[in-house]
């Protein structure tokens, strides 16, 4: 007996099986295509996500003979808006979570519920759904007089899965539509985007069985029709649950292009400013906090391909090391594509500040580097300022292949980083795990438990006063810097 894992991506929707002991037995990608069709927009055509689904699922099932598939659980990319008229079919391109067109929208919905925070336990960032909806409604009309469904994108193809149209906890909570606290829709929310309750999914906990696979889709996949698919959950709590962290006070930290914070609290417990996203879990009665950086690894990229590309990536490292803590003043600020947490400020630009001609390719590496941790050591600071003692985290992401990084992370975020075993496979890994649960019967504690620690790297007492005062520094520059971002 296994189930199917599936992680509706970004760039690709990746399959994995994943037998009753949670071993990854198979594993397969499909790319699609992502569309930028003006500048801050970010499309994608929801018939290339099924199409991703339906070739990596074929192909693992092609690489496992033999395999019965008990159930299926999707994880997958937050946020987007995929609308759907009266007769389900798509009306337009789904609006994506790294889109950034709606900011006058933003500030609409902020002006149009006053305690927009503590209803939803969130700000209005350009990323959610919510706004994306009343850009539609302003700049699209005619297009939104067709809209019957809005669902989120993993919601979509479990649609085309089961003909069941839900929602669940973890992903609707970044819609900006739920009331967190009490996991339900929120009627002032729906009322100040003038959306009809009927228009969302049923919401259900991620390890609930949302419906079973039709006929048609069964036979499209290679698989049996009435096999029951699972909630399921946005792409952060799905990674969360596949790296076991699911009990109170467990951290994960995701390093790839962009960067979480993540940890999982007992009780709904928002960041009074909204500059954390407080969500529900995808398992039931705990929910998350998390800070999002939205260009971590990101930056590294960018700047190995526009200004070192000649170096590999251990090379870059090996560079970084040689250099000094805080790099003789020299800071480089990561915010290439604007930035959430934790200044929520989709206009913040990248730079680098303090240059002299003492800075040599090292010192510039290393600032990479450490702009990059010490933007995400601001997300962990605000957990713990919510009352979370976070010792050890979890990381994940192509960023834990650098040592030298993984050491840094560790003596900025004074807290143990610890590489485990399984951890990397992440949402496709907790769909897998939430269908063990919700198909299979597993209890969560069964299904999500830690995997094997591969490495810890400890913070060292003197690297950690040393960083605190970069820190410091580092800190001080945004707000420098604010008003002249806005004005480019
Ligand atoms: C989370 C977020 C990303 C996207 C895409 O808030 O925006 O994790 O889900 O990965």
């Amino acid at each position: 007996m296994a189930v199917l894992g599936i992680d509706l991506g970004t760039s690709g929707c990746k399959t994995v099986l994943v037998d009753e002991a949670g071993t990854i037995l198979a594993s397969a990608t499909a790319e699609y295509p992502l569309s930028t069709p003006k500048p801050l927009w970010s499309e994608q055509d929801p018939a290339d996500w099924w199409r991703g689904l339906v070739a990596s699922v074929r192909d693992v099932l092609a690489a496992s003979p033999g395999a019965t598939v008990a159930g299926i659980g999707i994880g997958g990319q937050m946020h987007g808006a995929t609308l759907l008229d009266g007769a389900d079919a798509v009306v337009r391109p789904a609006i994506l979570w790294n889109d950034g067109r709606c900011e006058e929208e933003c500030a609409l919905l902020h002006e149009r519920v006053p305690d927009l925070i503590s209803e939803t336990g969130n700000r209005a960032l350009v990323g959610f759904t919510a706004p994306k909806l009343v850009w539609v409604q302003r700049h699209e009309p005619e297009v939104w007089a067709k809209v019957r469904s809005v669902l989120l994108p993993k919601d979509y193809l479990r649609f085309l899965l089961t003909g069941d149209k839900v929602a669940e906890m973890s992903d609707g909570a970044g819609m900006l539509l739920m009331d967190v606290a009490k996991r339900r829709w929120s009627p002032a929310m729906l009322a100040a985007c003038e959306i009809d309750e009927s228009y969302l999914g049923r919401l259900i906990e991620g390890s609930e069985v949302a419906g079973t696979l039709t006929a048609k889709a069964a036979a499209e996949l290679g698989l049996e029709a009435g096999t029951p698919v699972v909630g399921g959950a946005g792409d952060q709590a799905a990674g969360a649950v596949g790296a076991g962290c699911v009990s109170p006070g467990q951290t994960t930290i995701a390093l790839g292009t962009s960067g979480v914070v993540f940890t999982t609290t007992a009780a709904y417990s928002p960041e009074p400013e909204g500059r954390l996203h407080t969500f529900c879990h995808a398992v039931p009665d705990t929910w998350h906090q998390m800070g999002v950086m939205l260009s971590a690894a990101g930056s590294l990229q960018w700047y190995r391909d526009s200004l070192a590309p000649d170096c590999s990536f251990p090379e870059l490292d090996a560079l970084a090391e040689s250099a000094p803590i805080g790099c003789e003043g020299l800071h480089f600020l990561p915010y290439l594509t604007g930035e959430r947490t934790p200044l929520c400020d989709a206009k913040a630009r990248g730079a680098f500040i303090g240059l002299t001609r003492r800075h040599d390719r090292a010192m510039v590496t290393r600032s990479v580097l450490e702009g990059v941790t010490l933007g995400l050591r601001s997300s962990l600071a605000l957990i713990r300022g919510a009352g979370t003692a976070v010792s050890e985290a979890t990381v994940t992401g192509g960023g834990t292949r650098s040592a030298v990084w993984m050491q840094m992370f560790a003596d900025v975020m004074d807290c143990s980083m610890v590489l485990r075993e399984g951890a990397d496979a992440g949402p496709a890994l907790g769909g897998a795990r939430l269908a063990l649960i919700g198909a299979c019967g597993q209890s969560v504690a069964e299904a999500c438990k830690p995997g094997p620690v591969v490495q810890t790297y400890a913070p060292n007492a003197e690297a950690v006063a040393q960083y605190r005062a970069v820190a410091e520094r580092f800190d001080g520059i945004y707000p420098l810097l604010a008003d002249h971002f806005s004005r480019l």
